[in-house]
């Protein structure tokens, strides 16, 4: 029997008061922060869908591994703990602990990136792209077919484009393309995954030409499940058994913690090449600390290894995907138009199609990210011109899409959360022609939407 009610797989043992406010306090609020939902503080949001990243609800084993961390500053034991854990699903060679995904970035791309290198991607997350510049090069993204037409469903939109791939490697000659990032789930392109077909085929093409696959790997088991889901073939195998077989398309992985190891901080880099690796160590030691803790205390090692078996889980993997489905459902239902299909970890509203009055210079999706906030207290992001425009000779270069991204953090809100949600939509909905274009003040080089000051305009 399949029930239609959604079963959170857990039962709640800590809660933490959600931030309660009035709409002139909202009003105020958003003032204060200039229109800029980093500049909110978390206490004054009701709902914070604001991303799903180090926000997780760890279970009370994770905790339990708390306690147990080992805090030698070298070979502590809880090292020895996150390696085997790494080992065990990436099965690569050389496991370095690092404070966040970014960290990884800096790292890797300071080791083979560089003036005159490009990096490939079916699309480089933000600060993927933002630390793939900052080293000089060129960060490339190459998404399947079809992933920017967010109104046609399909089941792999996060497949790179592997006619583009094998043109652009032409093109720009092997020995100057370090590496292919296949970022899983792509998150900047709707959270969509990418399919095993495509990850062998990805790796075969690379293995002609000699050029490294490495897995952004923050959100592998939703993308593992999707593909158990979806792909022809996979139904009866283990989730686990799926992720392994994702990692041996790759030579590398960077890895967030903070997404689909339900840590709150954390991430690694692992990598097969032996230079590569004494590379990044040095780098580490530098930056982040010595190689077996990696800017993160022990107990947060433990959490990680903990929560990368965790994640696995297929009945958390149920609840997580089919919570999601019925955000997007609901929105629908109140005639909101999404990315279809939804993401896993998030559903993205297309606020292009929905402020269709607000041109992409106005920022709809800014526009639709305070109104959330004014109207409600719920905090979302844009993934849109505020994040990704540019402006070239005094010109304008809006972001090839303007959405909002409802991210849902795990295990932390339930079925009545999203029910609200869904409620605040279809008011705003009613009266979304009345949203006011947003005019950026102030910005900043690089990843502006986190400092961008903003003013609404007149209607
Ligand atoms: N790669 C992907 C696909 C990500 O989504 C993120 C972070 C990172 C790398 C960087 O990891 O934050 O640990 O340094 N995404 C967050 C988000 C910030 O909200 O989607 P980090």
């Amino acid at each position: 029997m399949s029930w239609k009610t959604i079963i959170e797989p857990f039962k709640i043992k800590t809660v933490e008061p959600l931030g309660f406010t009035t709409l002139p306090e909202r009003e105020a609020v958003l003032r204060e922060a200039c229109y800029n939902i980093f500049a909110i503080p978390a206490d004054k949001v009701l709902v914070d869908l604001l991303t799903d990243s180090g926000t997780s609800a760890m279970s009370a084993e994770q905790w339990a591994c708390v306690m147990r961390g080992d805090e030698s500053y070298a070979g502590a034991r809880s090292f020895f703990t996150f390696e085997a854990a790494v080992r065990r699903l990436t099965g690569y060679r050389h496991i370095m602990p690092v404070h966040q995904g970014r960290a990884a970035e800096r790292i890797l791309f300071s080791v083979v990136g560089g003036p005159g290198k490009t990096i490939l991607s079916n699309s480089h997350f933000d600060t993927t792209r933002a630390n793939a510049e900052a080293s000089g090069c060129v960060a490339l993204d190459l998404p399947a077919p079809g992933a920017l037409d967010f109104d046609t469903p399909a089941d792999f939109k996060g497949d790179i484009d592997l006619k583009a791939l094998e043109d652009a490697i032409r093109r720009i000659g092997k020995q100057n393309i370090p590496m292919i990032v296949m970022t899983l789930t792509n998150n900047s392109l709707g959270g969509q995954p990418a399919s095993m077909a495509n990850l062998r085929e990805t790796s075969r093409i690379a293995r002609h030409y000699g050029i490294p696959v490495i897995i952004d790997c923050a959100r592998f088991a939703e993308n593992a499940f999707f593909i158990k889901r979806r792909e022809p073939g996979f139904a009866s195998r283990k989730v686990s058994d799926i992720a392994q077989e994702i990692f041996s398309y790759g030579s590398g992985a960077m890895m967030s913690s903070k997404k689909d190891a339900f840590a709150n901080i954390g991430g690694f880099l692992a990598l097969n090449d032996p230079d590569w690796a004494k590379a990044a160590r040095e780098i580490l030691i530098l930056g982040e600390g010595f190689p077996t803790y990696g800017g993160l205390a022990g107990r947060d090692l433990e959490a990680i290894a903990r929560g990368l078996t965790e994640v696995l889980d297929e009945e958390y993997l149920t609840y997580r995907i089919r919570s999601i489905e019925y955000l997007a459902e609901g929105l629908r239902k109140a005639g909101v138009p999404i990315v279809e299909p939804p993401g896993g970890h998030a559903v993205y509203v297309n606020a292009r199609k929905f402020l269709p009055h607000i041109k992409p210079e106005g920022y709809p999706g800014q526009s639709l990210v305070c109104e959330l906030y004014r109207t409600a207290g719920i905090r979302a992001v844009e993934i849109g011109s505020l994040m990704f425009g540019k402006t070239e000779n005094g010109k304008f270069v809006p972001a090839p899409m303007e959405l909002v991204r409802l991210a849902i953090p795990r295990r932390v809100y339930t079925q009545s959360h999203i029910d609200f949600v869904i409620e605040v939509f279809a008011d705003i909905a009613k009266r979304r022609d009345r949203l006011p274009p947003m005019r950026l003040i102030e910005g900043s080089q690089r990843l502006t939407h986190f400092t961008a000051k903003m003013m609404p305009e007149p209607v």
